[in-house]
């Protein structure tokens, strides 16, 4: 059944889809892979749609399969479709594009973060809306990190209790994603990282380790098994 968008709802959603999925392997475009028979974006837009104030949902696809998307989410929740770009951040701007103004919240997502939970994504949309400019959703880093000269000899240890690890989506006010996405110079920087580079506070709120990145072959394995968890304890299925 296609999901209801809320029409009073002040967030829109940009989903970036366009992505080759080279980590992954063989096998097409990241985002078009399936999991448990579904496509990651298919997954990922499931999620956004149910967050109670998300309004419009825009995608970035892969240049070549913008019908193909279009026809794919046709089931699961209105959506724009657009052609997204050779870097990540050209497929963000040209979604960005297609948000009208009067929607005063844009979330940055990744297709690729196909199980985060709907909670994550009202928690940063209420950040912004409470008055942040910039919100990213962060987790504690788990391993030790070491700096490494390129001759591989350990230059020191860097003070894990200060790092975090990033997530999307990131969460902006209208106009400071825009103006951030103007000024941009640095294909390689992520949303946040522009914001602030153009002097934005970012701040972060807590992510969930279902919302991570389906980089790698490891990755595709563990969301499947997600997926099939007979408890389903932290609502990995949507709906559940
Ligand atoms: N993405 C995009 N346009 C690009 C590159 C990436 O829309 N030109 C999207 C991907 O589809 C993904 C998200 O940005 O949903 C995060 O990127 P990443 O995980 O790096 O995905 P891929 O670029 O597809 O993977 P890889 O880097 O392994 O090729
Ligand atoms: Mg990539």
């Amino acid at each position: 059944m296609t999901a209801q968008l809320n029409p009073r709802g002040d967030v829109a959603v940009l989903v970036p889809a366009a992505g080759a999925g080279v980590r992954l392997g063989p096998g097409g475009p990241k985002a078009l892979r399936l999991l448990s028979g579904e496509s990651l974006l298919v997954h990922a837009v499931r999620r956004v749609a149910a967050a109670a104030s998300v309004r419009l949902i825009v995608v970035a696809a892969p240049p070549a399969g913008v019908d193909a998307v279009r026809a794919q989410l046709a089931p699961v929740a209105p959506v724009v479709v657009v052609p997204g770009g050779v870097h990540r951040q050209e497929s963000v701007a040209s979604a960005l594009a297609a948000v009208p103004p009067e929607i005063a919240i844009v979330l940055v997502h990744d297709a690729a973060r196909a199980l985060t939970p709907p909670e994550q994504i009202e928690a940063v949309a209420a950040a912004v809306r409470a008055g942040r400019p910039a919100v990213i959703p962060v987790l504690a880093v788990v391993d030790t990190i070491k700096e490494v000269d390129p001759d591989g000899y350990v230059r020191g240890t860097v003070d894990r209790s200060a790092l975090r690890s990033v997530q999307t989506p990131q969460g902006f006010r209208h106009d400071v994603l825009a103006a951030a996405h103007a000024a941009a110079a640095d294909p390689l920087t992520d949303d946040a990282g522009l914001a602030e580079k153009a002097g934005i506070p970012v701040t972060c709120v807590p992510g969930s380790e279902l919302a991570m990145k389906i980089t790698r072959p490891l990755d595709l394995v563990l969301a499947e098994a997600l997926l099939r968890a007979p408890q389903d304890p932290a609502r990995v299925r949507w709906p559940p």
